[in-house]
């Protein structure tokens, strides 16, 4: 039925997830086996090997799957692939691992994930995937440091994960299996992706349906994993979305759900990675405004549009979609953006982040050109439980 959608990433969708007959095994197996814990970034990144968001990847990188992510974009097959997925231990920890055999990835509660086979354990250079990934190797970037933080031992294989999470959104927390029956069933061929980590504004809205005005279906796919502390909760993010379109979009145009990714702030090389994981749920379009996975001003304006020219478009699959720095115009009165838009600054309602929280943290509604009333009173109510 969705054999009309765009093929995941390298043509099947690769799901590392243990069938209902291997389970028990792997569990009775997993007992008396060397165990890790791993952290919330991991377990996201166990979740998306297993619903097939990752599709190729069987597992956390190898040496040369790493070098080749890291250096050239590309898997060793040829693929691309922006972003490494790794698991890193400490030197410690790694030296009790032996290649070959396998691991149990157990989360804070002991509570068996995945088992790991254990293909190979490597040092890595981690400015240099800073300076590669990041295009910086400042510990103020919040990836940076997160990468900083991490042990300094990777360990490479395929991972077979024993359940999927479960827990945040269960409701929106479609598999890419799942949105492409969804797109499928509405009859949908051309789909567009949007990713979001922040509470959604106008210009979000209006590139969103501009997108929408020329393919069959939008995915509304905000990103729910870990994000920096001073990023607005995901719980939060998700009301937001609900109350908008409950008043502004058709339903039936329209489908919400999240992704579990945790957010790197990777700029370019994470638009890549975002656009990809929407071409496995099933998404022929993706789109890339301004500083796409941009934090502070580590990243140009555009950087995260350019990098997409630096690619084989087939070998992408998906079809970026890349927007201009849009904003209201009092004197077109409407969404514009320098573009579409003569007028001078003194027309255009462009509020900085910053500026914005100011406004919801002292109880004020930011202008409706802005944010849409419904949005902002559910930040404004928000901004008080933090308080509170
Ligand atoms: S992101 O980290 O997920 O990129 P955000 O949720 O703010 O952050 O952005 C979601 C998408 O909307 C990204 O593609 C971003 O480039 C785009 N975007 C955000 N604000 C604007 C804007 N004012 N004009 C054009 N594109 C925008």
């Amino acid at each position: 039925m969705a054999e009309h959608l765009i093929a995941p990433h390298g043509g099947t969708l690769v799901r590392n997830l243990a069938a209902e007959d291997e389970r028990a095994a792997l569990l009775e197996r997993a007992a008396s086996l060397p165990r890790l814990v791993v952290g919330a970034r991991q377990l996201a990144d166990l979740e998306l090997l297993a619903n097939g968001a990752y599709s190729p990847l069987t597992g956390f990188l190898t040496r040369d799957e790493y070098l080749s992510v890291v250096n050239e974009l590309h898997l060793p097959n040829g693929l691309p692939w922006s972003i490494p997925i790794t698991l890193s231990v400490s030197v410690e920890e790694a030296t009790a691992l032996h290649e070959g055999s396998e691991v149990a990835l157990v989360d804070a509660a002991g509570t068996l994930q995945a088992v790991l086979t254990l293909h190979e354990k490597y040092p890595y250079n981690k400015k240099h995937e800073a300076l590669k990934v990041y295009r910086t190797d400042e510990e103020a970037h919040p990836g940076v440091r997160a990468l900083y933080q991490q042990g300094d031992v990777l360990l490479g294989g395929p991972v077979k994960v024993v359940a999927l999470q479960q827990q945040q959104f269960s409701h929106y927390r479609f598999t890419p299996e799942q949105s492409r029956q969804l797109f499928a069933e509405r009859g949908w061929r051309r789909v567009v992706g949007f990713q979001t980590r922040n509470p959604v504004h106008r210009a979000h809205e209006y590139i969103q349906k501009c997108a929408l005005e020329t393919v069959d279906g939008l995915f509304l796919h905000p990103l729910v994993g870990e994000t920096k502390s001073d990023d607005i909760p995901a719980t939060v993010r998700m009301r937001c979305y609900e109350v908008l379109l409950e008043h502004y979009y058709p339903a039936d145009r329209v489908i919400l759900g999240v992704l579990p990714a945790a957010m790197r702030y990777a700029g370019p090389r994470e638009a890549i990675f975002h656009a990809l994981l929407r071409k496995n749920y099933g998404c022929s379009h993706f789109i890339v405004g301004r500083d796409h996975a941009g934090v502070g001003n580590y990243y140009g304006t555009y950087d995260a549009q350019r990098i997409f020219s630096e690619f084989d478009a087939n070998a992408l699959g998906i079809t970026p979609l890349f927007f201009d720095h849009t904003f209201y115009c009092r004197a077109c009165e409407g969404m514009a953006s320098a573009k579409t838009c003569p007028h001078s600054a003194e027309q255009h309602v462009i509020l900085s982040g910053t500026k914005v929280r100011q406004l919801l943290r002292d109880g004020q509604m930011p202008p409706r050109e802005f944010s849409r009333p419904e949005v902002a009173r559910i930040l404004i109510e928000a901004m008080r439980e933090y308080v509170a």
